[in-house]
Parts: C-alpha cells; sequence; structure tokens
C-alpha cells in the first residue's frame, strides 16, 4: 500500500467512526478487547476504548509501515543520522544497553565510551553515598542542588520524585527557572559543607542554567573559601566549557551530541538521582527501558506497544481532529509524568515543516496537558466529560501503592477505572429526564437541568497499567513514551530530534536584556517598546 493510499484509508475510517459509538464496537466485535490490550516490558496496555475498529487497526498499522516505520526503527538503531538537521543519530538506546553491547553512531563504536562513563557514574555515587568522597570540610554530604533545565531537568524530577524514599539520605533538590525564587528556596536550609552543585547542561551555555549555577558557586565560595569548587559537578557535552567554570575535572561527566536534552536521563544527566538513589536503582531503571527496547526492536507492528499508541494517537489527532490529548497518572509520584510530556512529545514534534524541508502534509504533534489523578478530577475533567472539544486522555495507574494505606489506594484505582468508564459510556439526557422526573422536579426545570447535566461519552483513553512503580517500569513507561513519539515524527515525516522552534525567542530574550541593562533601544512593535519602557522605568 502507498502511503497516500494509506492516509486514504485513515480519512474513510475517521468517516465511519463519527458514525458511531466506541461501545457499539464492544458489541460487535467480541476479540476486541483482546486484541487491543497487550503487555510490554512490564505495562499492560488497554487501547479498546479508542474510536477505531479491529480494521481500522490493520489500516493504521498499514499506514505505519506505508510510511517507513520499520525502517526507520532500524535506521535509529542502527545509529544512522536520524536528525539530519543537525547531522546527528539518535542513541539513547545505547546508554541502556546491557555492558558488551555493540551500539554505534554513524559507524563508529559508542558503547565502550558509554560503559565507562556509567562505571565512573557508579564509582561517583557510591563513593558519595558511602562517605569516602568528602567535602571541603571535611563532612559527608547530605545535599545534592541539581542545576539544569528542560531535558536536563524534567527527567531527573520525575525519577527522583517516582522512586525517592520519604526520608532520603541525600536530600536532592532542582532548579531550573532563571527566575532567582527557584534557586533561593532550593539553597534554603542547605549546609554548603554538606551541599554537592550538580550543573547540568548539554551545551553548558544555557541562559538560565549558567545564571543558576553562579550564584550557587557564589553561595559554596562565600562559604568554603577557594575549596568550594570542589562541591561542584558537571554533567555536559562540553566538558571543556565546564571546567572552564571551575569544576574539578573528575568531576565532569560526559554525554554525546548523539543523545538528545529529552531522551538523556539514561545517560549521566541522571547522576543526581543515582547519587541520592543509588547506583542499583538506576541500573534498574536502565534495564527497563531496555526491555521496552528490545520489545520495540522485535515485536511485529500490529503488536507493539510504542506502535499501537502512536497509532490511536494519530487516528484521534488526525483521523478526528483533535488538537488537545490529556495524560493523567493515578499515582502521585507520577504528577511530573505529563510535565516531562510535554517537552518529550511536543519540543520533538511540535513541526509544521517535514525532515525534508516542505510544509507538513498532516497536523503533527497535539498539545498535552495533565495533572496527577485524582486532582485532575476536581480541576479540567469537567472539559473532559462535557467541554465541546474531544479530547483523548492516557491513564496511568499503579495496582500496588508504594507506601500508605490499601484502602486509599483502592479508592484512588477506583477513580481511575471509573473515569475511563465515565468518558466512554456518559449518560444520555433521556436517563437524566427519567431520574429528574422521578424526583418530582417540574417540567420546565427538567427541561433546563437534563443537558446540563448529560454526559456525550464516547470520548477515548488509554489505559496503562503498572503492578508496582518501581524502577524497571518507570524506565519501561518512559521508553515506551520515547519510541511512541519516535514512530509519530516517522509517520508525519518530521523530524523528532531537533529543535529549532526553541531558538528565536533565546535571541530575541537576549537583546531585550541587553535593553533593560540600558543598552541601546533596538527596533520593536509598539507593544513590545512599550513593555520594556515600562520595565525599565
Ligand atoms: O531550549 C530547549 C533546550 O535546548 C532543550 O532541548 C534542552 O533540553 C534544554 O534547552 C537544556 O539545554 P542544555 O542541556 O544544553 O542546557
Amino acid at each position: 500500500m502507498t502511503v497516500d493510499a494509506a492516509w486514504a484509508a485513515l480519512s474513510k475510517a475517521a468517516e465511519a467512526a463519527r458514525g458511531r459509538r466506541i461501545t457499539d464496537l464492544f458489541r460487535t466485535e467480541p476479540e476486541r478487547l483482546g486484541r487491543l490490550s497487550l503487555s510490554a516490558a512490564g505495562l499492560e496496555l488497554d487501547l479498546s476504548k479508542h474510536p477505531w475498529s479491529l480494521a481500522d487497526l490493520e489500516s493504521m498499522v498499514d499506514l505505519a509501515r506505508a510510511s517507513g516505520v520499520e525502517t526507520a526503527r532500524g535506521m535509529l538503531f542502527a545509529g544512522g543520522v536520524v536528525n539530519a538537521s543537525e547531522g546527528r543519530p539518535a542513541l539513547h538506546m545505547a546508554l541502556r544497553a546491557a555492558d558488551g553491547a555493540d551500539f554505534r553512531a554513524a559507524g563508529q563504536p559508542i558503547s565502550g565510551e558509554v560503559e565507562a562513563t556509567r562505571a565512573a557514574m557508579r564509582a561517583f555515587s557510591d563513593e558519595v553515598r558511602d562517605g569516602r568522597r568528602r567535602g571541603a570540610a571535611g563532612r559527608p554530604f547530605r545535599a545534592i542542588v541539581h542545576i539544569g533545565i528542560g531535558g536536563s531537568d524534567l527527567g531527573p524530577r520525575l525519577v527522583w520524585e517516582a522512586l525517592r524514599p520519604a526520608a532520603p539520605g541525600i536530600d536532592l533538590r532542582f532548579a531550573a527557572n532563571v527566575d532567582p525564587a527557584e534557586l533561593a528556596l532550593a539553597l534554603t536550609g542547605l549546609d554548603p559543607a554538606e551541599t554537592l552543585v550538580v550543573i547540568v547542561s548539554k551545551t553548558f551555555t544555557t541562559l538560565e542554567t549558567l545564571t543558576n549555577a553562579e550564584t550557587a558557586r557564589a553561595w559554596l565560595r562565600a562559604a568554603l573559601g577557594p575549596e568550594a569548587d570542589s562541591h561542584l559537578v558537571a554533567v555536559s557535552a562540553a566538558p571543556d566549557k565546564a571546567q572552564a567554570f571551575g569544576v574539578p575535572p573528575d568531576q565532569v561527566f560526559g554525554f554525546w551530541d548523539w543523545v538528545g536534552g529529552r531522551y538523556s536521563i539514561w545517560s549521566a544527566v541522571g547522576l543526581s538521582c543515582a547519587v541520592a538513589l543509588g547506583f542499583d536503582v538506576f541500573e534498574r531503571m536502565l534495564a527497563g527501558a531496555r526491555a521496552m527496547d528490545a520489545h520495540f526492536q522485535k515485536a511485529p507492528l500490529a503488536l507493539n506497544a510504542p506502535v499501537l499508541l502512536a497509532l490511536a494517537h494519530i487516528f484521534n489527532r488526525n483521523g478526528l481532529g483533535r488538537p488537545i490529548r490529556a495524560v493523567v497518572p493515578y499515582a502521585q509520584r507520577l504528577r511530573l509524568f505529563a510535565a516531562f510530556l510535554q517537552q518529550l512529545e511536543m519540543e520533538s514534534n511540535g513541526k509544521r515543516v517535514t525532515a525534508d524541508g516542505r510544509p507538513a502534509p498532516h497536523p503533527t504533534a497535539a498539545s498535552v496537558f495533565g495533572d496527577a489523578g485524582t486532582n485532575g478530577q476536581h480541576a479540567f475533567f469537567q472539559l473532559l466529560h462535557q467541554g465541546t472539544d474531544v479530547v483523548p486522555l492516557d491513564i496511568v495507574a499503579v495496582a500496588q501503592g508504594s507506601e500508605g494505606d490499601p484502602a486509599a489506594q483502592r479508592k484512588l484505582l477506583a477513580n481511575a477505572v471509573a473515569q475511563a468508564e465515565a468518558l466512554l459510556a456518559g449518560r444520555s439526557e433521556d436517563a437524566v429526564r427519567a431520574e429528574l422526573a422521578a424526583a418530582g422536579r417540574p417540567a420546565d426545570e427538567i427541561d433546563a437541568l437534563a443537558p446540563q447535566r448529560a454526559f456525550p461519552g464516547d470520548r477515548p483513553s488509554t489505559f496503562i497499567l503498572l503492578e508496582r512503580l518501581d524502577p524497571e517500569r518507570l524506565g519501561a513507561l518512559v521508553a515506551l513514551y520515547e519510541h511512541k513519539t519516535f514512530v509519530e515524527g516517522v509517520i508525519w515525516g518530521i523530524n523528532s530530534f531537533d529543535q529549532w522552534g526553541v531558538e528565536l525567542g533565546k535571541t530575541l530574550a537576549a537583546r531585550v536584556l541587553a535593553e533593560l541593562e540600558g543598552g541601546a533601544a533596538t527596533a520593536h512593535d509598539p507593544s513590545t517598546a512599550a513593555l520594556i519602557a515600562r520595565l525599565k522605568s
């Protein structure tokens, strides 16, 4: 089948989907649930509450095949230049491969360097944790301030919140924003003599990170004098810049240009977590992601979790024109998952031009938002149930809670299941009318109230269940969405690994800053000029 024919089949399938309800499909397709449920790397996925029929699923798999997903997947794992605009492979899978792997970036062997860095990370984290590596005043480290932004922040923050002990031996804090309030809060109550500052920046040029790193370095130097820089650690693909900043060479951990920022948690970017959680925990997370890599690489398209997740999203996004989707983890520890996915999906696939520079023929990434369940239910679920737009929802739930009252955990799970059911089933206006009539409400009141209290239903959701939130399943979950994002990018014909769209704002911010600091005025639109004048006044 040609790509054009596969897209035409999607339009036709979506047309048919508009004329039926998902619940009809459960009646007409007895094997539906079995066919649309799958397990991969310890995750259980249910994709049956989507508007596609089983026949549509087959056409969507044809779309993936016709778009070259299998070839692109081969190229990704082989270290081909999948990021053409920057001339780079994207080899996050090499970072989580077992020792002895032979990944190559554009033909050059890289697994040896990966293993050497991993060994250095293990040695460093063991030494910090057991007190062999101490601060300038001879005291053991009890806190880490992790400074980084975007991909150098969101993954580590997610991992820490997901896996941290309630009372950690090492207090890990984060500062990303250039808003000085965040670093000030992160440093509050910490003793510089017992604090490591881990500066994470692939480029080591990022305004926010360097600003915060300078402030943190000054904080250390004010307390510890000339020895303070021994409390600095850096993770960067530009190690020379990190050393020039004052980080001792044996505390600079490298990574490579073939690691995209938002795909970098598996590299030394995860060092703060590895130290604070213990290296074994970090390695278990790598193992979980590795299991998902193996599944993605080997499973046929029609049974492949990242591929089917991508296809369900594309059916909604492109077939049914749904530009927004929501992600709700029913696990407080995964509260930051939506924020993580915002960068992963929107920075990867928020593109309007194909990898060869032509206008993208189809709409690309949906906007993603979300928060932890049940909290989101008391905020934005009103719109999910009754808003004018249909917003497909991904629910992530954890069967066995990691701590606390099992009865509360059951209530949490009941809500996860019930929300998906309510979105699907809805509640007809007739049923509401009958209820109001039975309650003796007058007819005119029923006419006004019933439409407001009815639920249209037929609102799709994906349900992803983790038996436990352990390091392996967390790794698998993140890798699932990484590969899903890649598959979508291939089908849309875009480069998922660059991010030119973040550059213009950075350039203009430098110009505005120069003006706020007294430099000569440059040309602006009237609104911008007025704002600058106001802030200078
Ligand atoms: O501004 C976007 C971005 O380039 C992200 O892609 C990246 O994760 C983030 O900034 C941080 O970049 P760095 O790690 O180089 O400081």
